[in-house]
């Protein structure tokens, strides 16, 4: 299977792709963090090793100056040793059954780490899958609510960012990602697309609100 899949939304590049956050060659790259902004496990575990004790003392710092980061809001430090020059740490909510506002807490989370990036100017940022690991949110219905979230954004700040990337660990995340941008439905169309091109011809450039997508495009499974 390919694992990247690119696309655009309102002049955004919107990027599927199988690998590890920390070697990522962005403006910034989000943590899956705890509200204490310590390394913990996980990805958060693997950013702060890659960023190294520059990034743990930035994140120290702004939990003694902040307090604990609540789920849904964002913080921005130096990124350390990493590739990126900036990482966005931010708080996604534990799944306790789906019923307790953690589709709305998890599509905060998203959007305040848009806004945050925005706001430093920065052009490019890598997500992981916030919240399918420890905290438990089932990746079939956190896709849909991340990628949700991000198209949303972007549409109502076009050509805010060059590049928006989601970093998908197992080969089983971004399958459940790249399924859930074909099923996301349109609001603007009230309609979902699905894939009805001609062969070799893939639809559903569900950023662009178009209904097909022409070859040579560069939406779709690019290599
Ligand atoms: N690159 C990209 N994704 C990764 C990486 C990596 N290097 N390492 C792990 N992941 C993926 C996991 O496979 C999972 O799909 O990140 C996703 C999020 O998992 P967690 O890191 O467990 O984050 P989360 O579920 O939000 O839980 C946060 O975990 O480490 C602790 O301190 C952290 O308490 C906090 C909690």
């Amino acid at each position: 299977m390919n694992e990247r899949f690119e696309t655009e939304v309102a002049g955004t590049r919107l990027v599927l792709v199988r690998g590890d956050i920390t070697t990522q060659d962005v403006d910034a790259v989000v943590n899956a963090a705890n509200p204490q902004l310590t390394p913990g496990g996980g990805v958060s575990g693997a950013i702060h090793r890659a960023g190294g004790p520059e990034l743990t003392r930035a994140a120290a710092a702004v939990r003694r100056e902040r307090g604990p980061l609540p789920p849904g809001e964002a913080v921005i430090t130096p990124a350390g040793n990493l590739r990126a020059r900036w990482v966005v740490h931010t708080v996604g909510p534990v799944w306790r059954g789906g019923r307790h506002g953690e589709a709305e807490l998890l599509a905060r989370a998203y959007r305040s780490c848009l806004s945050l990036a925005t706001a430093h100017e920065l052009r490019s940022i890598a997500f992981p899958s916030i919240s399918t690991g420890v905290y438990g949110y089932p990746v079939g219905e956190a896709a849909p609510v991340a990628l949700g979230a991000v198209r949303g954004f972007l549409r109502e700040h076009p050509g805010a960012l060059d590049e928006v990337r989601f970093v998908l660990f197992s080969a089983d995340h971004f399958a459940a990602y790249r399924r859930a941008w074909e099923d996301l439905p349109n609001p603007a169309h009230g309609r979902r697309f699905t894939d009805h091109g001609a062969p070799g011809v893939q639809s559903a450039p569900n950023g662009t609100g178009q209904a097909h997508q022409a070859p040579g495009d560069r939406s779709g499974g690019l290599p």
